[in-house]
């Protein structure tokens, strides 16, 4: 009686043994896939270089002239049909989604696009072809260049939501080009750009004071975007349409990430992406709202059946290209839900459904002032915005790894050690008093 009552005493104690120790391993293989990164605080403002913002600017002028008269002397278009196509294809290359109702509608479009050929998947590749790349201008003055002083700043054009936009000091790679996105190529040598040595970013420590100007718009007005070297512009969130420039002073926080954190653990663990780790459909590489101009495209597809022309479309399955008549009547009602991902009508709140990681490096802004450049045409003899720092921040952001895989190792051993005794040697003496001894014992040899 007393034996079985041992026996069973026993094997109550090594149940409990196991459970337990399955439950804390458990959590351990949890702790490791979830929360097994974190983010800590850096003060040692001394040390380090922060990146300046980035700028984008978008030019409230979108065609050229020249380009555009050629085109017309070419295609034999004249007198008002050319006047309203002008007027069409401005406004077409200057359509976000806060102002597709202004596209005009004139009678004669409809035929004139006809007899050019162009269907909506090429308005694009028009509106490309008729804007000058002001960065490829010959003459100084003009061309759009970036500066800090003598020193160069890469600039470069690129494709937004907002249509053909200018981006300087960004740390994203040539694929977010105009060109790439629309033709699938890399742009073109630029000659002026290389004349003298530059930077694609302009970094700077403590003790610098430190800005830098984008100009040579030659335009009546322009739309600039502040954001973070390691993002591109979000359409909803300009910094305003100015006829003089602004000077912008603003104040930066940085993410950063330690030396082995994208190789030592997965996207799920960190619950971020690097801007190589893309897994978009229209898009070769990933930020935060580049993910989310996705999820818009994705959207305007449900909804209107189509896809707005500024978006790179160079797919295995391309998604059809809305036509401007489309782009009228179907987007300005959704234009809200389709900026916000978010519905509201009735009290009744509807999120879309777009789930965005954030950017493994990134830069946090906040803006403490802006005020109008005015007479910067005079001065520069071109309009444009500047970027100063006068503030440098005193903390910065890093990502760390704070249980590794070999943590996860240590804590299980640990684990069943602690419950079981376990050990790799007992391990082994267990195995191989079930194999190799079991084998001597059964051919007759005494150990
Ligand atoms: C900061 O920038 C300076 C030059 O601008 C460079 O010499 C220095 O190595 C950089 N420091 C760090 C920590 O990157
Ligand atoms: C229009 O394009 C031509 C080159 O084709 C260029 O020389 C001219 O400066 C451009 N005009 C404007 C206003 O950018
Ligand atoms: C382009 O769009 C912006 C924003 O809607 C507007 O303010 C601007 O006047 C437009 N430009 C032209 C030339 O229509
Ligand atoms: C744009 O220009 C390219 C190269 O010059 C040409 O192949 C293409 O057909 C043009 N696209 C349109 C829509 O005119
Ligand atoms: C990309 O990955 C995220 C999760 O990491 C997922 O929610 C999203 O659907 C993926 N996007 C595509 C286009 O596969």
């Amino acid at each position: 009686m007393s034996l079985l009552f041992e026996r069973l005493l026993w094997l109550v104690l090594l149940i409990a043994s196991i459970y337990f120790c399955i439950i804390s391993c458990i959590s351990s293989v949890q702790r490791f896939h979830t929360k097994s990164t974190h983010i800590g605080l850096e003060r040692n403002s001394y040390y380090w270089n922060t990146s300046l913002p980035s700028i984008t600017i978008c030019p409230m002028q979108r065609l050229n002239d020249t380009l555009f008269d050629n085109y017309c002397r070419v295609n034999k278009l004249r007198g008002r049909e050319k006047t309203e196509f002008w007027d069409f294809l401005e406004n077409l290359a200057n359509a976000t989604y806060i102002n597709f109702q202004n596209i005009p509608e004139y009678d004669s479009i409809d035929g004139t696009l006809d007899s050019l050929g162009i269907r909506p998947k090429h308005y694009m590749e028009l509106i490309y072809n008729l804007t000058f790349d002001g960065t490829y201008e010959p003459i100084e003055k003009i061309r759009i260049r970036c500066l800090d002083g003598q020193a160069h700043v890469r600039v470069r054009q690129i494709l937004t939501e907002f249509g053909l936009c200018y981006l300087c000091n960004s740390y994203l790679g040539e694929e977010y080009t105009s060109r790439f996105l629309i033709f699938g190529e890399f742009p073109e040598f630029n000659k002026y750009l290389n004349l003298q040595p530059y930077v694609d970013v302009k970094q700077a420590s403590f003790f610098d004071d430190m800005g830098y100007t984008m100009f040579g718009f030659d335009f009546e007005a322009l739309d600039s975007y502040i954001h973070s070297a390691f993002e591109v512009m979000k359409v909803d969130n300009n910094f305003g349409y100015t006829h003089y420039g602004a000077i912008y002073e603003p104040e930066v926080e940085e993410i950063v990430a330690e030396s082995d954190f994208g190789t030592e653990t997965s996207i799920s663990q960190r619950k971020c992406r690097f801007y190589h780790e893309s897994n978009l459909t229209h898009y070769p590489f990933y930020t935060k709202n580049i993910c989310q101009q996705e999820c818009r495209i994705n959207l305007a597809y449900k909804i209107c059946k189509c896809i707005p022309h500024f978006y790179p479309n160079r797919i295995a399955n391309p998604k059809p290209v809305c036509t401007y008549k489309t782009l009228k009547t179907c987007f300005p009602r959704h234009a809200d839900y389709f900026l916000k991902f978010y519905k509201k009508d009735d009290n009744l709140a509807e999120p879309a459904e777009c789930y965005c990681e954030q950017n493994c490096i990134d830069a946090v802004l906040k803006m403490k002032r802006a005020f109008p450049m005015r007479g910067a045409r005079q001065l520069l003899g071109s309009m444009g915005s500047s970027i100063s720092m006068k503030i440098w921040p005193r903390i910065q952001f890093k990502r760390q790894v704070i249980f590794s895989f070999t943590d996860l190792l240590v804590s299980i051993g640990g684990t069943a050690g602690l419950y079981l005794g376990f050990s790799v040697l007992g391990l082994v003496e267990f195995v191989y008093f079930f194999t190799l001894r079991l084998l001597w014992h059964l051919f007759g040899y005494q150990i």
